[in-house]
């Protein structure tokens, strides 16, 4: 007999069981749906709506029920369709009837809803705890390769020479604002629906508050029809969450190029590599692979939540439960590429002696050669031209700025001076950028500082 069989005079049929069912994905609210209904029963028992003595079964009998859970002893059934009200069921085998009074003035509506914010909540403080995590690794790694000069690529093609640390620390600028994300997302999340009852509220005088603060709830929701119908938490989860992936995703993609034979610019380490079945030469950089590619599915749930909602009336419909197998992948995807990216940057070895290679063997000081022209009075785009110029020039020698003589600069600007050998070197380049958020040390040293005092913060 279903908990809900009253007003039916047949069984279910047994396709409808099966895909009507959530216990196979929504068992992962076990804790937060127990933790929920003690609080709930508890403020059942403070109204005066059940006496002490109900209160006082529901609630053991619920402890032994989480106790039997958490030593893996618990069969859940599809028959009890979700986890609510397998629970429930265990209840009533576990203490008899009485079990039954747990469900006075609450619908599974609100009940899910309270469940969903508190797994939410959980989820989002692990996030930030993994993102800070994160971010200490970039940090770490930043001061460790302040002195290390690659070329900064724009359109894949070098540009400027920066400083690795200034590269890195972009990443961490990005992973700043994701936890900015996660922690201003909180206060939404942190919201009560417990007390809408099914959609309008409950005839039984509850006090909602009272459930709110025992749950460590901010605030209540104000409306009992939003309550139960509001998946708006889900969805910024699921943002935040794509673009936390699509930061690890770009990461990746730079690592997977710097450790090609092209870049060589960095070496992973061999416990996060895997090999070829075919090929023993090979190592392959398969994580940051696997973490670009599963940024697609988290991205994937975003919209297919966005898609589930968009045309559905108030309040509660079936069509939500749909919002939880995206929202279970996404951590559990979110969580697991944190971690990895943590171990892979922590463990990789800089090669700094081919990021320095590919800045002299390269046009990345060009810029600087027009700048030198500036400032002995030439405009900007004439000097453009004449350092275009002068580049094409070399591409046909085949050398660099460096290799030609100061003849051969003079031909192009008789203004240019032999200085010019050390404004075009490398770290000359690099340090003439001192401008605020630029590459010069003392910027990427203090940002850096900057950075560490944020993350001591949090
Ligand atoms: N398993 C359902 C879900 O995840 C719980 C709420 C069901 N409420 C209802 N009235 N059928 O959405």
């Amino acid at each position: 007999m279903k908990l809900w069989g009253g007003r039916f005079t047949k069984p279910t049929n047994q396709l409808v069981e099966e895909f009507n069912a959530s216990i196979l994905f929504d068992k992962e609210l076990v804790e937060e749906d127990i933790q929920g209904s003690l609080a709930h029963v508890a403020m059942l028992g403070k109204c005066g709506i059940l006496p002490k003595e109900d209160v006082e079964q529901i609630s053991a009998g619920l402890k032994k029920i989480l106790a039997r859970v958490r030593r893996g002893e618990v069969q859940f059934s599809i028959e009890h369709e979700d986890i609510h009200m397998n629970i429930e069921k265990l209840l009533m085998d576990e203490i008899g009837s009485v079990g039954g009074k747990l469900h006075t003035g609450r619908s599974r509506n609100d009940q899910v809803a309270l469940d969903m914010h508190l797994y939410i909540r959980r989820q989002t403080m692990e996030l930030v705890r993994l993102l800070l995590q994160l971010q200490e690794v970039l940090l770490m790694q930043a001061e460790q390769q302040i002195d290390t000069i690659l070329p900064g690529y724009t359109h894949l093609q070098r540009a400027q020479p920066v400083r690795f640390s200034h590269h890195l620390l972009a990443y961490a600028s990005m992973f700043e604002r994701d936890i900015e994300r996660l922690v201003d997302s909180y206060k939404r999340v942190n919201t009560c629906p417990l007390g809408a009852g099914a959609i309008a509220g409950t005839t039984f005088p509850i006090d909602r508050r009272y459930v709110a603060e025992k749950l460590g709830f901010d605030r209540i929701y104000d409306n009992s029809m939003d309550a139960v119908s509001d998946r708006d938490y889900l969805v910024e989860f699921l943002s935040i969450s794509s673009l936390i992936m699509t930061h690890l995703s770009r990461l990746s993609e730079e690592l997977i190029l710097w450790s090609s034979e092209e870049f060589q610019y960095i070496e992973l380490d061999d416990a996060f590599c895997t090999g070829s079945s075919m090929m023993p030469q090979k190592k392959n950089p398969d994580i940051p692979e696997l973490i670009r590619g599963k940024t697609g599915r988290v991205c994937g749930h975003l919209v297919s939540l966005l898609m589930t909602l968009k045309a559905l009336p108030l309040t509660y419909n079936k069509d939500m439960q749909e919002d939880k197998e995206g929202v279970f992948d996404t951590v559990k995807t979110l969580t697991g590429s944190l971690e990895l990216m943590a171990e892979i940057l922590k463990t990789m070895k800089v090669n700094q002696k081919r990021m320095k290679q590919n800045v002299e063997q390269g046009f990345a000081n060009a810029t600087d050669l027009a700048d030198y022209l500036v400032n002995k009075g030439i405009p900007f785009r004439k000097a453009h031209e004449i350092v275009g110029k002068l580049v094409l020039y070399c591409l046909k020698q085949e050398k660099f700025l460096l290799d030609c003589s100061l003849e051969e600069f003079q031909s192009f600007a008789p203004e240019i001076e032999q200085d010019i050998y050390d404004h075009l070197d490398p770290i000359s380049v690099v340090e003439a950028r001192k401008s605020e958020g630029g590459t010069a040390k003392e910027q990427v040293q203090k940002t850096l500082t900057k950075k560490k005092v944020k993350l001591a913060q949090f």
